[in-house]
């Protein structure tokens, strides 16, 4: 029996992920299992890799989907691309190419790792210094992070793209885009990325446990040759046309039938009009933060204003003021679910997740409940955050 009392009307999720999940996404998964040898089947993982195919802009890449989160995607992409030893070059973005940077040396490969600048993006002129200091073609390929969601910061993908390719180096370019995917551009043909990785649960408007990657001709011909020993993960057993080989198992269906609702409700809308819809939801809270943060005690804690996300906001707490203990107040006295810092960030930063299946009044109720939390907690902020947010809205 569930002891907790029951919460009067909506929590708002406004953590970066996991994200709110349309009512068609949840209504989708509440089916009946198919046998295995129902054609609904395929045709339904037919769907999911068509989807994920057209939303990140690639004709021909294979598509792979696991029943695992985030780290399984990663794991994945570690094992076919890396032997034993080979080296993977990480730009430092914050926690989360760290804790992939800390993955790979888990699975046995080397990492070298560029050096972090808080709240700033990828340099991509040091990215091809490095890339050319490299004489030896040492570094197999480099894996980037699309948006840090630890950091809220976004790196120029197309920027990193032209640095690689100024210096002339064979590197692989693998781009983590599990928070960014259905919130900001991206193209993965036109951006020359090799391999892209991604999850369920943010910006694809579904529950955690969808792991995918998206790898082409080139990254499938480095992966046919890696030695490194794998099963589960290995994109060479998984490339088939049997649903059962396809998830080395039984595939997981009713996540797939979420993701496959998700991936409609998002070309129904339309890709152009997400992204836009990230745009504005994202232009309120910027706008909201910026107010906060005219007296007192708040700061953004991106400081490249082109580089803030379009996912995810991390908002810096200064003087003292305990961000843990606002974020407990939003929750429990205002619903309002945030998130709190990670890593090297803990208990200096909370974070206002505003990507998926979002609206305005979503965003406003979200804001007043984080502006009440500074409230009770004292913490000084501008008073016009939320008038600020209205008028952003308002404009459209
Ligand atoms: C950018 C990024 N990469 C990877 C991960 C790991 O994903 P998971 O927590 O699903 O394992 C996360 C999780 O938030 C993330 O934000």
């Amino acid at each position: 029996m569930n002891s907790s009392p029951r919460i009067p009307g909506n929590r708002f999720l406004h953590s970066p992920g996991p994200s709110h999940v349309p009512d068609e996404v949840v209504h989708a998964m509440s089916r009946q299992p198919m046998d295995m040898a129902d054609p609904r089947l395929p045709a339904m993982i037919q769907a999911c890799e068509a989807g994920l195919r057209r939303l990140l802009q690639t004709e021909k890449a294979d598509v792979f989907i696991y029943a695992a989160n985030g780290h399984g995607a990663w794991e994945a992409v570690n094992v076919n691309l890396l032997a034993p030893g080979q080296t993977a070059l990480v730009p430092a973005t914050g926690h989360f190419s760290e804790s992939w940077a800390l993955q790979v040396e888990g699975t046995g490969a080397r990492v070298q790792r560029m050096r972090w600048t808080e709240g700033q993006p990828i340099d991509p002129a040091e990215l091809e210094q490095v890339l050319r200091d490299d004489k030896a073609h040492e570094i197999a390929a480099v894996f980037a992070v699309h948006t840090d969601t630890a950091s809220s910061v976004t790196s120029d993908l197309r920027a990193l793209r032209a640095a690689m390719d100024a210096a002339g180096h064979p590197a692989l370019f693998v781009v983590d885009v599990v928070a960014s995917l259905g919130a900001a551009p991206f193209a993965m043909d036109e951006l020359g990325v090799n391999v892209v990785l991604g999850a369920s649960q943010k910006g694809l408007m579904c529950p955690p446990g969808l792991g995918f990657a998206a790898v082409d001709a080139r990254a499938m011909a480095v992966c046919e040759r890696n030695p490194t020993p794998r099963f589960y993960w290995d994109w060479r057993l998984r490339k088939s046309e049997l649903a059962y080989r396809k998830f080395c198992g039984t595939p997981p269906q009713t996540l797939l039938r979420g993701l496959e609702a998700a991936l409609d409700l998002i070309f129904e809308e339309g890709v152009d009009q997400v992204l836009a819809r990230h745009a504005l939801m994202t232009r309120a809270v910027h706008a909201a933060v910026q107010s906060w943060s005219e007296v007192g005690a708040v700061q953004f804690f991106c400081k490249v204003p082109k580089a803030r996300s379009t996912s995810v906001t991390a908002i810096e707490l200064m003087g003292g003021a305990d961000p843990e203990a606002m974020r407990a107040i939003a929750r429990e006295r205002f619903q309002v679910a945030i998130a709190g810092g990670l890593g090297m960030l803990a208990g200096r930063v909370f974070r206002i997740g505003h990507l998926g299946d979002m609206n305005a009044a979503m965003i406003l109720g979200c804001l007043a409940g984080v502006e009440a939390a500074m409230t009770v907690q004292g913490i000084p902020h501008g008073q016009m955050g939320m008038q600020k947010a209205i008028e952003c809205l308002a404009a459209g």
